[in-house]
């Protein structure tokens, strides 16, 4: 925990600077300042409305799948009106950094992120849910409700991110993995770290002997594997931290 902002700014800033290897693991609070809702932010989260099993699970969809569709609708539209964020583009100036995302949206991307791995996905496009390969990039600003996949017509589109239960993306888990094994700096940034499996790779990073710096608007799950916790917004501290001096 900080007491002086600039002290433990500048502490973070030499790990960062002596860094060979950094990566980043981030969340959803990376987007919020972009106008994109978290989870679990108390009042505001999407948990903290609906059951995240109703929303983001395939039995929820199996259940009502208008609901859910709507609700991506929902979010599809808010990510349509959202920028890039400084935080969002202090990273992505740092191109040595690996981006290791939970975000479904593409705000990295826009920011120019390359090395962008995403764990949960990426709710820019839907596919079909009965595996018949079909997927299609959808319209974010006028999204699709629900509906049969167009390529086989026996199953609905939903999608193209990890609801809870599902199985992440094999080939992003293993690069993550990887990486995580691999780094000698982890960013942990805007998350709360609950989720698993990808909240591990923190752990995992750390228990590789990499310097870990959390940046996050409270403490977190993580904050006992933290070298260096700034309590902050991830837009005003990101600058701060990644800008060459
Ligand atoms: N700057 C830094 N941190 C912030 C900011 C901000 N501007 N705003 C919010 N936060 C913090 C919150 O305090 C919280 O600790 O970001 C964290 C967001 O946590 P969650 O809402 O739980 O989001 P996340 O950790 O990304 O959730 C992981 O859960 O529901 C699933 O698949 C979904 O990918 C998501 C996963």
């Amino acid at each position: 925990m900080t007491s002086d902002h600039a002290e433990s700014i500048a502490a973070a800033r030499t790990a960062i600077q002596s860094s060979r290897n950094p990566c980043c693991f981030s969340g959803a609070g990376l987007s919020a300042p972009s106008g994109v809702g978290t989870f679990r932010d108390p009042g505001d989260g999407w948990w903290s409305r609906h059951d995240p099993m109703k929303l983001a699970s395939p039995e929820g969809f199996s259940e009502d799948p208008e609901l859910v569709m709507k609700w991506y609708a929902a979010r599809r539209e808010q990510m349509a009106q959202a920028r890039p964020n400084a935080g969002h583009l202090a990273l992505a100036n740092r191109k040595d950094i690996v981006q290791i995302t939970q975000n479904t949206d593409d705000l990295l991307e826009r920011a120019g992120c390359d090395r962008l791995v995403q764990l949960h996905g990426d709710i820019t496009s839907d596919r079909c849910h009965g595996h018949c390969g079909h997927v299609e990039r959808v319209d974010m600003s006028n999204p699709p409700l629900d509906r049969m996949c167009p390529a086989c017509g026996d199953e609905r589109m939903r999608p193209t991110v990890t609801w809870f239960g599902e199985a992440l993306p094999s080939s992003a888990w293993s690069l993550a993995e990887q990486t995580a094994r691999e780094c000698d700096l982890m960013l942990v940034v805007g998350t709360s770290a609950v989720v698993y499996p990808a909240a591990a790779l923190i752990e995992v990073a750390s228990r590789s002997g990499a310097t870990i710096i959390i940046v996050n608007s409270e403490a977190t799950a993580a904050s006992p594997l933290a070298d260096h916790e700034l309590i902050g917004s991830a837009e005003e501290l990101l600058p701060r931290l990644l800008e060459s001096s």
